[in-house]
């Protein structure tokens, strides 16, 4: 039974964070709606109280930086980084952050909560942050919340933020508008070769037909 929990209600429109079961006991969090003007929390504070009920209630929150762990970075961009859910948590467990985000709500949330780490309110399409990483996450769904037709402009400028040899890691709904096959091409658009696939952060395997996959690509070491 999926976790469904409102989060905010703007009329007829909701906006949900859902935890759903993976295959292999993990899960995929969920964010539905795309991340519109008109459609933005009102508050960082209310996006974070959805995730701490999940906390609550026993469900892992910190899966994404579980599976960018796995890559040993010591350095990562949390691109899209909201209230720093991902980027916080990775900071705690020693590893050098800065956070992207273009909605000032969610990101100014973020620097009151940690206001020693960097924190840049930035298009991902066009951020430079002046500076690559070992790891650029992009947790949160952040590929479908990103304006319509710059997906392919935002893994670029992505892959160009990415250390040689460094990776490059998103989770994201699949739709026919924009799925694996047009972020694999994206990816290789931007020199980037795909190294896994999973279904869930938890590092499920990947199966043709899922409707979400965490995806990895590594930049090459000879640049
Ligand atoms: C669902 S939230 C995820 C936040 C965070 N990564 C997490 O997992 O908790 C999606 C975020 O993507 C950000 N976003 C969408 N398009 C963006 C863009 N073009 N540049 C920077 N941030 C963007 C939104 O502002 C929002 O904070």
């Amino acid at each position: 039974m999926p976790n469904r929990r409102p989060i905010r209600a703007r009329g007829t429109a909701e906006i949900h964070v859902e935890l759903r079961a993976g295959r292999d006991g993990g899960t995929v969090a969920v964010v539905a709606s795309r991340w519109q003007s008109d459609d933005r929390f009102a508050s960082g504070e209310e996006y974070d109280s959805t995730w701490r009920a999940l906390a609550a209630e026993g469900k892992s929150i910190h899966g994404e930086a579980d599976l960018v762990c796995r890559y040993e970075p010591r350095s990562v961009l949390d691109a899209g980084c909201g209230t720093g859910r991902v980027a916080i948590e990775l900071a705690a467990r020693g590893i050098d952050v800065v956070g992207v985000d273009l909605d000032p709500a969610m990101i100014g949330h973020a620097r009151v909560k940690a206001s020693d780490l960097i924190w840049i309110e930035d298009d991902l399409a066009t951020v430079d942050v002046g500076r690559r990483f070992d790891v650029v996450v992009m947790a949160g769904t952040v590929m479908i919340f990103v304006e319509p037709q710059t997906e392919s402009a935002v893994v670029a400028n992505m892959a160009r933020h990415v250390e040689p040899g460094g990776h490059l890691i998103a989770g994201f709904q699949l739709s026919r508008s924009f799925g694996i096959v047009a972020y694999d091409a994206a990816a290789a658009e931007a020199g980037l070769e795909r190294v896994a696939r999973f279904s869930t952060w938890e590092g499920a395997a990947w199966a043709s037909g899922d409707t979400y996959a965490v995806s990895v690509h590594r930049s090459p070491v000879e640049q």
